[in-house]
């Protein structure tokens, strides 16, 4: 049994979502709804009370349990937060963050699995502040089903009707499942570049912006697992309930991966190690001169190499940054560090990889199969790449 947050605004198909509030629960599940202000001219709190047994909330600063702030405990409590109708306004909101009524707030403060299930007039659907909402919320993992065609309210025609129930209660419930997809799995994850010491200020390191990394912790997490992210130095910030273990070079990633890798089920390797780390670093500044230096470089071990073979039971997954997409270098690359499959990803195209938010992905398992992502955000390949794993 779950609990599922119904949010609905202030659409005329508000009644509908009456219905759907008592098929949620026949599929088992704990239902409190929350009206946007709009949606209360359409539906009263005290119908869905009635029907959910629950309270149902409108105003930001309800408290249903005295002293404690409803908008947290009701967002931490949600395994799943569905909205539906979901309005134009209340869909731009979401997606640009604003937090000005009890629904949104729910929304920003919760890290539950969110499905949205828009209704409005076919020009607003169709409005292209509407729609980069709609597309940036997919970015960031948000299901959308989508309007069906035909007459809606005002009497125009077109895409905007809200899905049948039926379609709205299945996409929800086959979303609840995948979110506890990776339940009682941790996942340890290496992420961002390495800084190997010249000296006391310098370093040597790559453009790896840790954002595929991040992504695949958060993704990860939003299909249930417990994530251990270690990772070098990046700007990013963490995701909600990941554990982070902040790393500087290789061979401290290398200690920590060890070290977490005991409790780990999977293992997958995103950080792009630098290859060499300097013998002798200085630990003093080194002065400038018009000589030349030379600086001997040694060979960094090869992390997800290491753990693959200290941890042959466990599903070890490789990456390949490779300058081309060329699956028959990546397949060797696996069999070399005997990993259970290899992410091949192609560096030559800027519009994907290093620093981008979308990548593209060919996934290789052992077993010589291969899988093709197409173009997604990193969250969406990651989400993708998941699911692949955990059925293979
Ligand atoms: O050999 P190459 O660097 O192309 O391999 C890439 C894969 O190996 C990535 O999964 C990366 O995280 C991992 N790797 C590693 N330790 C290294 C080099 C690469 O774990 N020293």
């Amino acid at each position: 049994m779950s609990n599922i947050v119904l949010g609905v605004s202030g659409s005329v198909a508000a009644y509908r979502a009456c219905d759907l509030a008592r098929d949620f629960m026949r599929a088992g599940h704990t239902v409190r709804v929350c009206l946007t202000d709009a949606a209360s001219n359409f539906v009263q709190p005290a119908l869905f009370e009635a029907l959910t047994g629950q309270p149902c909330l409108t105003d930001t600063f309800e408290e249903p349990v005295a002293g404690r702030m409803a908008h947290i405990d009701w967002a931490r409590a949600a395994d799943l937060i569905v909205v539906a109708p979901a309005t134009a306004n209340t869909i731009n909101k979401i997606a640009n963050g604003v937090g000005d009524d009890m629904l949104t707030t729910i929304l920003l403060a919760s890290t539950a699995p969110i499905l949205i299930a828009p209704a409005m007039n076919p020009s607003m659907y169709n409005h292209p502040e509407t729609q980069a909402s709609l597309k940036k919320l997919s970015n960031r993992g948000v299901q959308i089903v989508e309007p069906t065609e035909g007459e809606v309210a005002c009497g125009e025609n077109g895409q905007g009707k809200l899905a049948n129930n039926a379609h709205i209660l299945r996409e929800s419930l086959e979303f609840l499942s995948q979110s506890k997809l990776l339940e009682g799995k941790t996942i340890l994850i290496t992420s961002g570049p390495t800084q190997e010491p010249i000296d006391t200020v310098r370093y040597i390191s790559n453009r790896s912006s840790g954002k595929m990394g991040f992504a695949m912790a958060r993704a990860a997490r939003l299909l249930g697992a417990q994530v251990i992210l270690v990772s070098g130095p990046t700007d990013l910030l963490t995701p909600p309930d990941i554990q982070l273990v902040p790393v500087v070079t290789a061979t401290q990633m290398l200690i920590e991966a060890q070290k977490h890798a005991v409790k780990a089920d999977w293992i997958i390797g995103l950080a792009a190690v630098a290859d060499y780390s300097v013998a002798q670093p200085s630990n003093t500044k080194l002065r400038r001169s018009s000589e030349d230096i030379q600086i001997t470089l040694t060979p960094n071990p090869d992390i997800i190499g290491t753990l693959a073979k200290e941890f042959p039971d466990k599903k070890v997954i490789a990456f390949a940054a490779e300058p081309s997409a060329d699956t028959e270098y990546a397949a060797e690359k696996m069999r070399r560090k005997s990993v259970s499959a290899i992410t091949l990803n192609d560096i030559s195209r800027s519009d994907i990889g290093f620093g981008s938010d979308e990548n593209e992905l060919t996934l290789i398992t052992a077993d010589g199969k291969t899988y093709e992502s197409g173009k997604q955000s990193k969250l969406a390949c990651s989400l993708w790449l998941l699911k692949i794993l955990a059925e293979t």
